[in-house]
């Protein structure tokens, strides 16, 4: 059948080789927890009103009638839609000129420093207007998509002014994604000379008291050139009181105190990592903030990777995502993603498949509908296109996503 086809309510996909399923009912999974993995075998799953109603091996299934769809599932495995916690997918234009430079040898803090970088999207996406930003990121969500993701955060932090900030939450939650507001994401041209500080006074006077009612969450970039732990204190304060989720992109390329403030301010995540070091990781571990790991920016930038295997060894709460944007990480394949975790990060494909499911839902304050195959559970999953469910990982940069369902429609296939 094809992707855009009317379909009825009801959907059966059988024969399934394996269904995968991150085990349990509790969130976020950490330790020897991230590796338990439900495999049924020779199995069902019958979804109806966008949810799944049953779920279970072949035996147990009896004779449907009414309207239905079935899918056959022989020589495929279905394991949970993936969740992309962490993207900035939300952009305009794109930056293959920089691309280039940086093969030539030019650093992304470099470009950043001379006003490329961030503010070069910055530029594109002030000028696009609604209707392009949203263009552009319906073609972006349609590479997620058809990559397994069907559910998606992604940022502003590419207006960096009252109008465009909120044009983007805006967008993003038309588009159906999870907004969250990065306002203080770089310190744009109009405050370079009055500092970042002036700009902090801004973004809470100015922007937070209307991206409070678009955004789920708010971010900071904590980083040297970006701004420091007390402006990142001060923004994320006036963020939680406004009653918003709090994320920060930490330690991406110095170990500059993010961990510490995530903790301090009970944020959900703290997101990149690359640079963290063993007094970050056993403070993590001890805290209920998730560790977000980014591997696809650590290659894209070809930079260090993140300490995977200590975080979780440490017993840390990890999820992985994209980072998908257009300067560190031109990359939506959350099973790419799942394969640099197995190769450069040290984790099993167990592990990858609930960093990128349940311990994501989390992130986004989802886990209870989403990132498992289970009764009761939104019906989203990824068909994938062998009858190992671990093919998701091993395939690196593979055809692996056959069939992807979400809220109990086909919304992509490669059977025609
Ligand atoms: O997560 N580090 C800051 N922000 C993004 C990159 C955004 C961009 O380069 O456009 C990141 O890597
Ligand atoms: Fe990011």
């Amino acid at each position: 059948m094809s992707a855009d086809a009317e379909q009825p309510a009801r959907l059966l996909i059988r024969d399934l080789s394996q269904i995968a399923t991150p085990a349990g009912r509790t969130a976020p999974l950490r330790g020897a927890g991230l590796r338990e993995i439900d495999v049924v075998e020779d199995g069902f799953i019958l979804c109806a009103d966008g949810r799944i109603t049953d779920i279970g091996s072949m035996q147990r299934l009896t004779g449907l009638t009414g309207d239905l769809v079935e899918v056959d599932g022989r020589g495929l495995s279905a394991v949970p839609g993936l969740v992309d916690c962490h993207t900035h997918a939300c952009f305009a234009g794109d930056r293959v000129e920089e691309f280039s430079l940086r093969a030539a040898g030019a650093t992304y803090e470099e470009l950043h420093a001379k006003g490329g970088g961030i503010l070069s999207t910055v530029r594109a996406t002030r000028e696009a207007g609604e209707a392009g930003l949203a263009a552009a990121l319906a073609r972006h969500r349609s590479w997620m998509l058809r990559a397994g993701t069907t559910t998606f955060e992604a940022k502003s932090g590419y207006g960096l002014d009252h109008d465009t900030e909120l044009t983007q939450l805006r967008v993003v939650r038309n588009a159906g994604g999870v907004p969250t507001w990065l306002g203080a994401h770089a310190v744009p041209p109009e405050f370079v000379d009055v500092g970042a500080d002036a700009y902090v006074d801004f973004l809470i006077e100015d922007v937070l008291p209307d991206a409070a009612s678009l955004a789920v969450a708010a971010d900071v970039f904590l980083e040297r050139g970006a701004f420091d732990v007390e402006q990142a204190r001060r923004v994320l304060s006036a963020c939680r009181a406004a009653g918003l989720e709090l994320r920060l992109h930490g330690d991406q390329f110095t170990e500059s105190g993010a961990i510490p403030l995530a903790i301090e301010l009970g944020a959900r995540s703290v997101d990149h990592l690359e640079s963290t070091g063993p007094v970050g990781i056993a403070a993590l571990a001890f805290s209920s903030v998730v560790g977000v790991l980014l591997p696809a920016s650590a290659l894209f930038l070809d930079r260090p990777m993140p300490p995977a295997r200590a975080l979780v060894d440490a017993g840390a709460a990890i999820a992985i995502a994209t980072d998908f944007n257009p300067g560190s990480a031109f990359c939506e394949s959350l099973p790419l993603v799942c394969s640099l975790a197995a190769t450069q990060l040290r984790m099993a494909p167990e592990e990858a498949l609930a960093a990128c499911t349940v311990n994501a839902a989390h992130v986004l304050a989802l886990a209870d509908r989403k990132g498992r195959l289970a009764a009761g559970f939104d019906a989203d999953m990824v068909l994938v296109a062998d009858d190992d469910w671990r093919h998701l990982a091993y395939h690196l940069g593979g055809d692996v996503v056959h069939t992807v369902v979400e809220g109990g429609r086909i919304v992509s296939t490669t059977r025609a």
